[in-house]
């Protein structure tokens, strides 16, 4: 678990402005769900033999005897929800996005954190391919807005009840004989969940999987036609991606597409998927709604920041300081906090260290600072209801009465 210091702020919200911006912008309704759920919904939502369920979660028992969760990913709690508070009888879909802290106990390493931050977009109640489309539509122009260039879009289906029943079975008898070669995760999986062997980095399992076959090759007559249209549209839109017909996931409840997003650079292939997402069209069911089709997508905070440090165009600041009000003096102190104010209501940042008495060490604050214009307000200013004013950059001072000072700073700064 780790801080994010006042200096990763600016990263922070970066990701969280243009995720918002083209949240609005598609007219998804944002949700906050909290952050402790009964722990039920995620062994049936996530899926009982998944890594995040079997091995991250966090859950406890409450004095009252609830078992409960820490969130560990956000979208059964988002269903649960949709669920509860009768959203199907809405218009359908109900598109929400959402921005906030998980829950997940792994060995700590790059982009691998025990709490991170997910957003993600959720469309719920609509089982068209167009949805998949814009979803990794959406989830790839968060990503382009951030400046990112180098992405890759991984893309594959993984059938539904109706297919992946028999797919498993033929991956089954081809892994059996295989067994002995597998590495231990992947023997255990293969009794409990073959798929994800496909998605296993060992070297040993990469070279047995390369023989396995292929879940296009066995998707049922809809689950082929609905793929065909999701990279269709994907076409259409000139979203650039590659199939990977390996890429299963580790979440219990994708149906059809599920796609990753990477940044294809040595640290961004280090950290894994910047982005996941896919359909998960039983998921309202299983936690005891209608059968309603479902589609989404999720990235990680920590990682897109880790690597938007890494690049040479830091987020804009221009929001920070522009001006320093410096003050000498027991008057011109107590006159500060309403000059503070004035500038406050006319929405100019200004900075200060009313804790500092040395007009020095308050001028060693501003240049640090790179403020263009000093307000200095010494005793005789406080007296006279007048302020200096002092252009950094040229040197050059002019003295204004207090009330136009914020007026005539106003005028400076939208010539900037
Ligand atoms: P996920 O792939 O488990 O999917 O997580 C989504 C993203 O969260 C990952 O691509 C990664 O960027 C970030 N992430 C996951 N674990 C960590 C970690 N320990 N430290 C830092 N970042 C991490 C889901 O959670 C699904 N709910 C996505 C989804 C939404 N599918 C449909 N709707």
């Amino acid at each position: 678990m780790h801080d994010i210091l006042p200096d990763d702020q600016v990263y922070f919200q970066k990701v969280c402005k243009s995720v918002e911006s083209i949240a609005n912008f598609y007219t998804f309704k944002r949700i906050e769900t909290p952050l402790l759920e009964d722990a039920d919904i995620y062994y049936k939502g996530t899926g009982e033999d998944t890594e995040i369920v079997e091995k991250q979660m966090y859950t406890f028992r409450t004095k009252g005897g609830d078992h409960v969760a820490l969130r560990p990913e956000w979208t059964p709690s988002i269903v649960r929800s949709y669920i509860e508070h009768g959203m199907q009888s809405l218009p359908q879909p109900v598109k929400l996005w959402y921005y906030g802290p998980c829950f997940r106990y792994e060995r700590p390493q790059a982009g691998r954190y025990r709490q991170f931050h997910q957003f993600g977009f959720e469309v719920i109640g609509e089982a068209k391919p167009a949805i998949d489309c814009q979803i990794i539509q959406m989830s790839h122009d968060v990503l382009k807005e951030m400046r990112f260039k180098n992405l890759i879009i991984e893309v594959n289906s993984i059938g539904d009840s109706e297919c992946r029943p028999y797919f498993k079975k033929n991956l089954m008898n081809y892994l059996r004989s295989k067994r002995s070669s597998l590495c231990p995760d992947c023997q255990r999986r293969l009794k409990q969940n073959p798929l994800r062997i496909l998605d296993c980095k060992e070297e040993k399992c990469q070279r047995i999987k390369a023989g396995a076959p292929q879940i296009i090759d066995h998707l049922c007559e809809s689950c082929h036609s609905h793929f065909k249209q999701v990279l269709e549209f994907l076409d259409e839109s000139e979203i650039p991606y590659n199939l990977n017909p390996y890429l299963v996931r580790g979440l219990d409840y994708y149906t059809k597409t599920v796609f990753e997003i990477f940044e294809n650079t040595p640290q961004g292939k280090e950290q894994g998927a910047l982005m996941g997402g896919g359909r998960y069209d039983n998921l309202v069911k299983i936690l005891g709604g209608r059968n309603t089709p479902a589609c989404g997508a999720a990235g990680g905070v920590e990682r897109i920041m880790s690597l938007l440090k890494n690049k040479e165009t830091k987020p804009d600041t221009s929001k920070d300081a522009k001006v320093f009000l410096a003050q000498l003096g027991n008057l011109s102190k107590k006159k500060s906090l309403k000059i503070l104010e004035e500038f406050r209501r006319a929405k100019i940042t200004v900075a200060e260290t009313l804790s500092k008495d040395s007009l020095k060490a308050q001028f060693r604050t501003a240049n640090k600072l790179g403020v263009r214009y000093v307000l200095i307000f010494g005793q005789r200013e406080a007296l006279n209801d007048e302020i200096i004013v002092r252009d950094m950059d040229k040197g050059s001072q002019e003295v204004f009465k207090l009330d136009a000072v914020v007026a005539e700073v106003k005028k400076k700064l939208k010539n900037l």
